[in-house]
């Protein structure tokens, strides 16, 4: 049995994130979490809310909470919603765990004491009034460039061109609203990940494997201008983890805690000690440490490609830069951008279609598989109303849907709701059991190297053939002159429902849960041997013909949602 450690980027906290976010990481590490744990392997699938950073304290303070109060209420809400789309995460942690605290301090106190860390004196902005240094989100003031006065520290919104706080005219803190801002000195961390450039690029030329788009973007940014640099990796905020050194303090650097994309990793490692923590699980060594048994596991994460960066260098040099035994990722998976009809999805124009409503317009399932079929995989990929609404009639209820509600159907009306038993098959049978292990074989490739588009289309594949082998046969026709031999047909068709609802339960698995109760099998083992699966249902099995599977959706419909969803969410 394999072992699979499976992390998915972790949402920020700051909202409900949107389809785009849930195509990019959770819904692909999900799919391949199921797989995995389908064909038998043992898995850890992890996930949490990132919570700390400036975009966290904003949206508590634009939501007039306390910002550890917003934190825990947001992420009630996340972890709903990663319910309501069945990401199976063994825990859904937060960055904000005591645990993560600990291990970010000692990740920082390590790398400090091997000399990997050097204190920087810089100015930053600093309000009086409101009695702190004021991130670049903080400050706002009138473009030089455009003259619109609501520009932010980071970037003018009007004329989108990138700022640096010293460029605003008439700056003012967001907080107060105080003009009295100064320049002031501050002392800095820096993780020197210069000095590491050789071993990182060493480390991902030597990965056997990796999508272009995770390595050309790793090679980048160790090779652009002047190659690798320091990072920064405190801030002065009050939101987020003390800066300290293992467990002691670290003089100079009171009232600063690290900056996000410092922690946000490490979260992957704190995540696991969160799930033995609540009694999930009762060793989480095994799949972090190298000298713990995790040497034997394999690590998938999965992500967006803005996301490399950090997952190719950044984390790595925390990992390698700490000279300890913990466990490196073996494969990054990641996506490009999914647009939404004609432009971006964005969370901060709240354009597009956020994952609490599309739960309320349709289940799961119907997202997961328009999502997954479309992966922005080679390049970004765009929704549609018209092509979701096309996906979703064509494959899930022509194909799949009509499929098993015609078998079911046609048997309890001419043989009653048990299994029939028969004649032999004959050589259409074994032509179709040949094309269907040939589809399978294929769709198990693609889910093993992670080709989600493929793996989505050799699965369509497998559904049609059982349609169009029922096209062939026609038991309806054959019944009139050899109830036998429409009675094998039909047996044959009801064991393909069950091994079609074990196959597809990756992508669906409301739907394959459906249909297996409806075939009243609690056997989910993976058809290793096709012919054995479908001869698994016995003469006399009793079965019921289930409930529509996947309605079809409307011209009226799609067309009401597709204005509905023009606008901006608020
Ligand atoms: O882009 C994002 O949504 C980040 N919150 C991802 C962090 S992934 C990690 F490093 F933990
Ligand atoms: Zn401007």
């Amino acid at each position: 049995m394999a072992r699979h450690l499976i992390t998915s980027a972790i949402p920020y906290i700051n909202g409900i994130k949107h389809l785009g976010n849930l195509v990019g990481s959770q819904l692909p590490a999900d799919l391949f979490a199921r797989y995995q744990r389908a064909r038998g392997n043992e898995v850890l699938f992890l996930c949490a809310t990132d919570e700390h950073g400036t975009p966290a304290e904003l949206a508590a303070a634009k939501a007039g909470q306390p910002v550890a109060e917003y934190c825990a209420e947001m992420h009630a809400v996340q972890s709903g919603i990663a319910e309501g789309f069945r990401l199976s995460f063994d825990h859904f942690g937060r960055s904000s765990s005591p645990q993560n605290h600990r291990l970010t301090q000692h990740f920082a106190g390590v790398l400090a004491d091997r000399g990997l860390i050097r204190e920087v004196s810089e100015t930053q902005m600093y309000s009086p009034t409101d009695g702190r240094f004021l991130p670049d989100r903080y400050i706002e003031g009138t473009c030089p460039n455009c003259g619109f006065e609501d520009a932010r520290g980071d970037q003018c919104d009007n004329c989108t061109k990138q700022l640096d706080p010293v460029d605003l005219i008439n700056p003012r803190s967001v907080i107060s609203g105080a003009t009295d801002l100064e320049m002031r000195e501050t002392k800095h961390l820096y993780l020197r990940q210069s000095t590491m450039k050789d071993q990182l690029e060493e480390w991902i030329d030597t990965r056997e494997g990796w999508p272009v788009l995770t390595t050309s973007i790793a090679k980048k940014w160790l090779n652009d201008g002047d190659g690798l640099q320091d990072r920064g990796i405190t801030r002065d905020l009050d939101w987020g983890i003390p800066v300290r050194k293992g467990d002691q303090d670290w003089p100079g650097m009171e009232g600063k805690v690290f900056y996000v994309w410092f922690d946000a990793p490490i979260e992957y490692i704190a995540c696991a000690q969160e799930w033995v923590d609540a009694d999930k699980g009762d060793d989480w060594e095994r799949w972090w440490r190298t000298d713990k048994g995790a040497e034997d596991v394999t690590y998938t994460q999965f992500m967006g490609k803005d996301n490399v960066p950090f997952h190719t260098l950044s984390f790595p040099a925390t990992i390698l830069g700490s000279g300890e035994p913990w466990k490196l990722v073996d494969y990054i998976k990641s996506f490009n951008y999914l647009n939404y009809d004609g432009g971006q999805f964005s969370t901060s124009r709240g354009r597009g279609v956020f994952m609490d409503q599309a739960l309320e317009i349709l289940p799961a399932d119907y997202w997961r598989w328009w999502l997954l079929s479309h992966a922005p995989e080679s390049s970004d990929s765009e929704f549609t109303w018209e092509n979701f609404q096309a996906s979703v009639n064509k494959d899930l209820a022509d194909v799949l849907g009509n499929f098993a509600s015609r078998v079911t159907k046609f048997c309890r009306s001419k043989f009653g709701e048990t299994v029939p038993a028969g004649g032999l098959p004959g050589d259409r049978e074994a032509a179709l059991v040949t094309a269907l292990t040939g589809k399978l074989r294929e769709y198990e490739t693609h889910m093993q190297t992670i080709e989600v588009r493929k793996a989505a289309a050799a699965l369509r594949a497998a559904w049609v053939l059982g349609n169009e082998y029922l096209q062939d046969a026609a038991p309806w026709t054959t019944f009139k002159t050899d109830p036998e031999q429409a009675a094998m047909q039909i047996r044959l068709a009801l064991n393909m429902i069950r091994l079609y609802a074990v196959i597809s339960s990756p992508f669906i698995p409301d739907a394959s849960a459906q249909l297996l109760a409806a075939i009243r099998s609690g056997d989910d083992s993976w058809p290793e041997d096709v012919p054995a699966a479908l001869s698994l249902l016995p003469e006399g099995h009793a079965f019921d013909v289930p409930d529509v599977t996947f309605r079809k959706i409307a011209d009226e419909e799609r067309a009401g949602w597709q204005e509905k969803f023009a606008g901006r969410r608020t």
